[in-house]
């Protein structure tokens, strides 16, 4: 797929079906995930790809409990926008029904650039989700496990660094709108 569309089409989508992504397609994205750039080659991520019923299961749970504190947050956010709170909370309820969930935590606790290692990490998840949506795989990237934080790390990652997000991953028979893009976001000088 040309990656213009790619940059420009993929959603975040937030309810998936039935249907299972293969073991290759997953190794293939987890791979480009792999494959960028990172600050000083630290390569500081670190995928926990949970896949079995018993690990989603888990993740389904301990989600649960993060919805207190991420509704204050969007109630903030989305004061006039009602729907968008109520699309947010029961997706995070039960993940849009996703049968693939990727955990990224840094690899380690001690990064002395804690930011570029973000950054890094960040990279990693954007062409996670650009190399799913090339192959018909719906995702959304999620910071609402922030909220629960350290039962995830506790569950899933014990001797890692930090959370920093999930990813979704489904086929999904849904076609997000494009929220609009903000004008007055760049400068050429
Ligand atoms: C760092 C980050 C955190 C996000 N956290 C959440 C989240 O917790 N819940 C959610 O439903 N969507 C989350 N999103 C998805 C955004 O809401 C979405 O990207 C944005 O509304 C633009 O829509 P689009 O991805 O379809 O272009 C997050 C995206 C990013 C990059």
């Amino acid at each position: 797929m040309d990656l213009k569309e790619a940059i420009y089409n993929r959603r975040s989508v937030r309810k998936y079906n039935d249907k299972d992504i293969s073991d290759s397609d997953i190794k293939e994205i987890i791979d480009a995930g792999l494959w960028a750039p990172s600050a000083v080659n630290l390569q500081p991520w670190y995928f926990v790809v949970c896949r079995s019923e018993n690990s989603i299961k888990k993740l389904n749970e301990i989600m649960g409990g993060s919805i207190f504190g991420l509704k204050k947050v969007l109630d903030n956010r989305f004061k006039a926008n009602p729907e968008v709170i109520d699309e947010t909370v029961n997706f995070v309820k039960s993940m849009g029904g996703a049968k693939t969930i990727i955990l990224t935590f840094l690899q380690r606790e001690d990064y002395d650039e804690y930011t570029a290692a973000v950054e890094s990490a960040a990279a990693a998840m954007q062409n996670i989700v650009l190399t799913a949506y090339s192959k018909g795989i719906s995702s959304c990237w999620l910071t609402a496990p922030l909220h629960v934080e350290e039962e995830l790390r506790a569950e899933f990652a014990p001797k890692k660094g930090r959370l920093l997000a999930a990813i979704t991953l489904g086929y999904s028979d849904l076609k997000p709108r494009a929220p609009k893009r903000k004008d007055g976001r760049f400068v050429i000088i």
